[in-house]
């Protein structure tokens, strides 16, 4: 069904019309700012939050409804949903929810998240289990059964929300950056299974201005406004980029490619000993000429290539 935000969305380049966007915990900070813009391009929004404080207790759908309401008196369509990404259960009712009021579901950005910071030693499962339940095993609960409806239909986007703090490991966040770094690999493991199907995943690192960073940026904070993150992902969720298994980093207007890549490095074959891994060091850490493997099969034929010189 065409809303009313439709004149404006044919008008854009990148329009959403006909497309039902799923977004977790979209009830504030990020989240909400992709919600409303994928609904002025003419999207049909799943707005899903539980609505719980920054370390996940409590929950409440008002601030999902909060969205939906600021979206339909822009005269755009969204829907509120409460349930948790932190369960299978929850995951599907996510879904089932976009496909009973919309009918179908076209694109993913799994957004949702918690913070329970601690230094590693003093680390319990109180602070590691919820975190990686709502990061890294809710993207997973949330896509997969929107996964068998894009398999389906041949066409989906998948966004997930990375971060530096696993990209680059920060100070008190193993929990986090390891679900973070997580979602990198679930990230690229969607992007080659989904390839064929015409289905797109890739992963965005924010830096924003949200309440699960207020305390943390310092004066870097004006710079930072949430709705500065949006374009990438609206890009990154659009049918016409092709982009998959890919990593950006969105900050204050500011997108770059985050990427793993793999030093040339050194062959010695049967004669390897640790005392060789010693001398060659400098050369195994040395950047210049490293490659970027989208997958097992680069890693594979570069290492033939080494073998066979
Ligand atoms: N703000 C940043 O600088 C920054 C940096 C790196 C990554 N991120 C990531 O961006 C995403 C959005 O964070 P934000 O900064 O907008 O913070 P935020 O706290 O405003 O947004 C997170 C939202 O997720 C919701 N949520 C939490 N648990 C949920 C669950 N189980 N089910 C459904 N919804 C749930 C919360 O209610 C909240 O509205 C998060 O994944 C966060 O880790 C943010």
């Amino acid at each position: 069904m065409a809303n009313c935000l439709t004149p404006y969305a044919v008008g854009m380049e990148l329009g959403f019309d006909a497309k039902v966007v799923v977004i977790t915990g979209a009830g504030g900070g990020l989240g909400r700012e992709h919600a409303l813009e994928f609904a002025k391009r003419g999207a049909r929004v799943v707005v899903n939050d539980l609505g719980g404080s920054v370390d996940g207790s409590g929950g409440s759908q008002t601030a999902a409804e909060g969205v939906v309401a600021e979206i339909e008196a822009l005269g755009g369509e969204a829907i509120a949903n409460g349930d948790s990404v932190a369960t299978e259960a929850g995951g599907k009712a996510i879904i089932a929810a976009a496909v009973e009021a919309f009918g179908q579901v076209d694109v993913v950005v799994n957004n949702a998240g918690i913070l329970r910071d601690k230094t590693f030693h003093k680390m319990d499962d109180s602070l590691l289990t919820p975190v990686i339940d709502v990061h890294l095993k809710g993207a997973f609960y949330v896509t997969q059964p929107a996964w068998v409806l894009f398999r389906e239909q041949g066409y989906g986007r998948v966004v997930n929300t990375s971060s530096n703090s696993g990209l680059a490991g920060n100070f008190g966040q193993a929990n986090y950056g390891a679900a973070k770094m997580g979602l990198v690999g679930f990230t690229r493991v969607l992007a080659n299974e989904g390839a064929k199907y015409n289905i797109r995943a890739n992963a965005i690192a924010p830096i924003a201005r949200t309440r699960m960073t207020e305390d943390l940026l310092g004066p870097l904070a004006d710079n930072l406004s949430p709705e500065l993150v949006t374009p990438l992902v609206v890009w990154l969720a659009h049918e016409s980029c092709d982009s998959n298994g890919n990593v950006y980093s969105a900050a204050g207007g500011t997108i770059a490619r985050y990427f793993i890549g793999l030093t040339t490095g050194t062959h010695r074959g049967n004669e390897i000993t640790a005392e060789s891994v010693r001398d060659d060091w400098e050369q195994i850490n040395d950047t210049e000429g490293y490659t970027i493997p989208s997958s097992p099969a680069d890693e594979f034929a570069k290492l033939m290539g080494q073998w066979q010189s």
